[in-house]
């Protein structure tokens, strides 16, 4: 993008979650979205209050171990309000998956929230593959403790690290 002063600026595109942890519906709407910006800073919600299984540091881990070697990609974690961290990185644009329909009431929501605090911040959706229109953080976890089958859902890192998390889980 060209500013006012006539220097080419690069567009850098924020997108947030829990990741707890990251789905293969998450990599395939982080795929689409870096061939939208020049930067992508994946941004990773520190949310207390959520109780999620992986600690902030893990999900990040996780997220910087399957983008090493990316220089477009940047996992950042934050608190508070989601625009002023967008802000804050300079970030136009707000990244966010859609699934299906049933996302999209509380997505337009957030969306119009977040253009009221910051209306120079774009929200752009992003259709996840078909593939994973039914895949997400929550259901993954579900049947992963239920002892069901995950592989291909996850990242492989992922699977293993959630089948440890619920084997510590299960022996307390
Ligand atoms: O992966 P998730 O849990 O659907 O991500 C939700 C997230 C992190 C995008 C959303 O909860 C968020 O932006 N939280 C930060 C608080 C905030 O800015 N709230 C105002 C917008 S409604």
């Amino acid at each position: 993008m060209t500013s006012a002063r006539g220097k080419t600026e690069a567009r850098v595109a924020l997108y947030p979650g829990s990741f707890d942890p990251v789905t293969n519906g998450h990599l395939d709407i982080i795929e689409r979205a870096r061939s939208l910006a020049d930067q992508l800073i994946v941004a990773v919600l520190v949310n207390d209050e959520k109780e999620p299984l992986f600690t902030a540091r893990r999900r990040i881990a996780m997220l910087e171990r399957l983008f090493a070697g990316c220089p477009d990609v940047e996992v950042r974690r934050f608190r508070g309000l989601l625009v002023d961290f967008a802000r804050e990185t300079g970030a136009r644009m707000i990244v966010r998956g859609l699934r299906a329909v049933s996302d999209f009431e509380y997505e337009f929501q957030m969306a119009l929230m977040n253009r009221r605090l910051a209306p120079e911040i774009e929200t752009v959706f992003l259709m996840a593959s078909e593939e994973y229109s039914y895949v997400s953080s929550r259901v993954v976890k579900e049947v992963a403790r239920l002892g069901g089958d995950i592989s291909g859902l996850v990242p492989e890192l992922a699977r293993k690290e959630l089948e440890r998390a619920i084997r510590r889980q299960s022996r307390r």
